[in-house]
């Protein structure tokens, strides 16, 4: 798939941060949009900004919890009525929890891996036989380098991200061969309302990373061309590439760095 042109692209999390970014990202090359996200007025007010902006845009809109098996379902089943192929699935939705493992409740353990994990499989179990009977798709989970080194105060989404990667790697094989491209993405620190959206648990807290984030639009950017270039994994900002060389050659130095953060 060359362009995206009319390509039917399905984005969790468009309501705000990269999602909606991924959303902007995807309108110019002239994707035709499903947006996904609970937040109804955000994305009525997305939908109405894209339309505006791009004269031929065809896009519309699910308020959905992601979490909700029924609600997905009903919501692919009208895809499909509506559009009768998905060419390209953006699993993007995600929370994040900031808390040492002691203070996280299993119940939050729980919940985490629902949204994270689950309802990105569930979504893939649903669009992947539409991809494999168009003998075309492209699946882009976005995942973070927290899911290839995880970090303190964040076990359990590190632990979510780590999981998706590892689907993603398996899946990834199996479906090769029948012409759907399954990719993951690790952005890195990047300036959304993530950090606002955590839950926290305890007195303990992440301490900041100390470098500016990366702006949501260039995370899309550089996103959307990984997914026309069907690459397996892009690791976005300077901070996230170097964290990953740190582990793969210094662990343990990477250990004791991380220390000061606990
Ligand atoms: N920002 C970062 O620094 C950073 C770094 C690495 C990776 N990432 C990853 O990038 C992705 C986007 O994050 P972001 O920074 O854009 O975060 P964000 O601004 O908090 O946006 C999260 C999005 O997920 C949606 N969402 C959450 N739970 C949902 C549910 N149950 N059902 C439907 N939609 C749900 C939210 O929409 P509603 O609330 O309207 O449902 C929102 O649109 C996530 O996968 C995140 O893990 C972010």
């Amino acid at each position: 798939m060359q362009s995206f042109k009319d390509s039917v692209t399905l984005i969790t999390g468009a309501s705000a941060g990269i999602g909606a970014a991924l959303a902007r990202e995807m309108a110019k090359q002239g994707a035709t949009l499903v947006l996904i996200a609970r937040r109804k007025d955000r994305l009525t007010a997305l939908k109405d900004e894209l339309t505006r902006t791009h004269f031929q845009l065809t896009s519309t809109f699910y308020s959905v919890d992601i979490t909700k098996a029924d609600q997905v379902d009903q919501m692919i089943d009208d895809i499909i009525r509506r559009f009768y192929r998905i060419d390209v699935l953006i699993n993007n939705a995600a929370f994040g929890i900031d808390s040492l493992f002691g203070d996280t409740p299993m119940q939050a353990e729980r919940d985490i891996f629902e949204t994270n994990v689950f309802s990105a499989l569930h979504l893939m179990k649903r669009v992947l036989p539409v991809m494999e009977k168009q003998g075309a798709g492209k699946i882009m989970n976005i995942g973070s380098v927290v899911g290839h080194r995880a970090m303190p105060v964040m076990s359990s989404y590190c632990a979510t991200k780590a999981a998706l990667r590892s689907y993603t790697e398996a899946i990834r094989v199996e479906y090769a061969k029948k012409g759907v491209q399954i990719m993951y993405a690790s952005p890195g620190h990047t300036r959304t309302e993530f950090l606002q959206n955590q839950k926290r648990f305890g007195a303990a807290h992440r301490k900041g990373v100390g470098v500016s984030p990366m702006p949501a639009e260039i995370c899309a950017k550089r996103l959307v061309c990984s997914l026309r270039k069907n690459k397996r994994d892009t690791v976005l900002t300077s901070i996230g590439k170097l964290g990953l060389l740190l582990n793969r050659f210094a662990p343990s130095l990477l250990d004791r760095i991380l220390l000061s953060r606990v």
